[in-house]
């Protein structure tokens, strides 16, 4: 015990100068009691500083609590500011108005300014409407009309162990359509009314998308989009991030049947019965819209594109003779008829290959012929138009013995359609004014009407 006194003794020996300044070894004798006396001095420490913490917890949250209380009453000033606000425009609403923007003007002039920012990226962004189309693809600039009106083709060339390369896009491209040799291909990347190649399609796109953007484009523009109904969210997505690498600020994919039926300026917003009827290249689609909404509609993968493919095996069948797809589409172009004069039938020379000689010749054939080469295609899309008919709610099928149905898209153009379409059907038909370009000026007004915009724009 001894031996440890005199340990701890040793341990708290401090060294030290006297007052003459000589060096002196001093010894601070700290007991065993006075360790003890330490230690409970420390606990005391501890549990002091534990009280001034929790003190000042208490204080935080008090001050916490007056914050709060402050804040409810700001808010309950406010809205007693509000009520007396409109109690004195119920009294008062002329001079109201002049009080009330000279008070909130502050928050007027922002809010102006927010408003202001969104006009002007408006006013200079070139914002665009665009048909994706299998056969065409158009683009309508907001303020300038439709910049762009080209086949949705393209031409690549493609070499032995070389990169492939854009020849040219739209019309060019079309021109080299079953003429170009084995080292440039001209594809249709839209096919059936799907997206055949999304790579070659997002090209496209892009290119198409530049080109109207060309000229003073300070702001990114926003993008409406018209595709075919029944487009699948790969699709989507492929076609939105096309837009956006051509360098839309905001992409909005919208149904063609919908933007054909805007287009063609039918009061789709009403609770009425407006019937669409698009044929274009590679879809047929029927709809029944109400209240900006597509009530009944179907889709199929008969058009333009498959009256050309009848038309190419009917002379091959005929006559052995081997005509090319171009061709095919003039002719339909040129004496397509839905419903011919028997009496007196038109007829036009094509030019082609004699199977059997393998002679290029040029022979004659006539609108009768024409007419019964499509006429199969021509029923399978009749026999959709009363599927729908079918499908619509009473009510909305009473509304069209008055309303009618509209035909859009480019085979509207085919000679006597509403003719045929009538006969088949009992309906008072009309032509959309010009059906090719229906659909891109319907997408164009969706630009300019926001609310309509989102009403009938396709959810991710
Ligand atoms: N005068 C005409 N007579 C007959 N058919 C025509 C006429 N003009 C154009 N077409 C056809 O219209 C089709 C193209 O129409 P449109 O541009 O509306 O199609 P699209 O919108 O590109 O295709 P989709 O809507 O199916 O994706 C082509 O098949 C074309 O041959
Ligand atoms: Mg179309």
């Amino acid at each position: 015990m001894k031996n440890r006194k005199q340990k701890i003794r040793k341990e708290h020996d401090v060294s030290g100068t006297d007052k003459n300044g000589t060096p002196k070894k001093y010894e601070v004798i700290h007991n065993l009691s006075c360790k003890k006396e330490k230690e409970k001095d420390e606990n005391t420490g501890d549990h002091i500083r534990k009280i001034r913490h929790q003190t000042s917890n208490i204080k935080h949250q008090t001050s916490d609590i007056r914050h709060q209380t402050s804040d409810i009453k700001h808010q309950a000033s406010k809205i007693r500011h509000q009520t007396s606000n409109i109690k004195q425009y119920m009294s008062e609403p002329d001079t109201f108005d002049k009080l009330r923007y000279r008070k909130s003007g502050k928050k007027l002039r922002s809010r102006f300014s927010s408003c202001l920012k969104k006009r002007f990226l408006n006013i200079f962004s070139k914002d665009m409407a665009i048909d994706l189309g299998t056969a065409n693809t158009l683009v309508y600039v907001r303020n300038e009309g439709i910049l762009i009106n080209e086949p949705s083709v393209v031409a690549m060339r493609t070499d032995r162990g070389m990169d492939p390369k854009v020849l040219a896009v739209g019309t060019e491209a079309k021109k080299m359509l079953g003429k170009a040799p084995e080292n440039i291909a001209a594809i249709r990347p839209m096919r059936d009314g799907v997206i055949a190649d999304f790579e070659i399609t997002g090209l496209m796109l892009r290119h198409f998308i530049r080109k109207a953007r060309k000229g003073m484009s300070l702001f990114k523009p926003r993008i409406v989009i018209a595709v075919p109904s029944g487009i699948t969210p790969v699709e989507k997505r492929a076609v939105k991030e096309a837009a956006e690498q051509a360098g839309a600020r905001n992409v909005f994919l919208v149904e063609e049947c919908m933007a054909a039926a805007v287009g063609a300026e039918l009061p789709i917003t009403r609770p009425v019965c407006n019937m669409v009827v698009d044929i274009g290249g590679g879809t047929t689609e029927v709809a029944v819209i109400s209240l900006s909404g597509i009530v009944t509609s179907r889709t199929i993968r008969i058009a333009g594109d498959k009256m050309d493919e009848a038309i190419i095996r009917y002379i091959k069948k005929k006559y052995n003779f081997i005509i090319g797809e171009a061709t095919a589409e003039r002719i339909k172009m040129s004496i397509g008829n839905a419903s011919p004069d028997t009496e007196n039938f038109e007829s036009t020379e094509v030019k082609g290959r004699n199977l059997m000689s393998g002679v290029p010749k040029v022979i004659t054939i006539d609108a009768g012929e024409i007419y019964e080469a499509i006429f199969q295609h021509m029923q399978e899309i009749m026999e959709t138009v009363r599927i729908v008919l079918e499908q619509a709610p009473p009510e909305l099928a009473g509304d069209i013995v008055d309303s009618g149905i509209v035909l859009t898209g480019g085979v509207a153009l085919l000679k006597n359609l509403d003719k045929f379409v009538g006969a088949e059907t009992g309906l008072p038909i009309k032509i959309a004014d010009n059906p090719l370009t229906t659909v891109v000026l319907g997408t164009g007004k969706m630009l300019g009407d926001p609310e309509l915009l989102r009403q009938v724009m396709i959810s991710e």
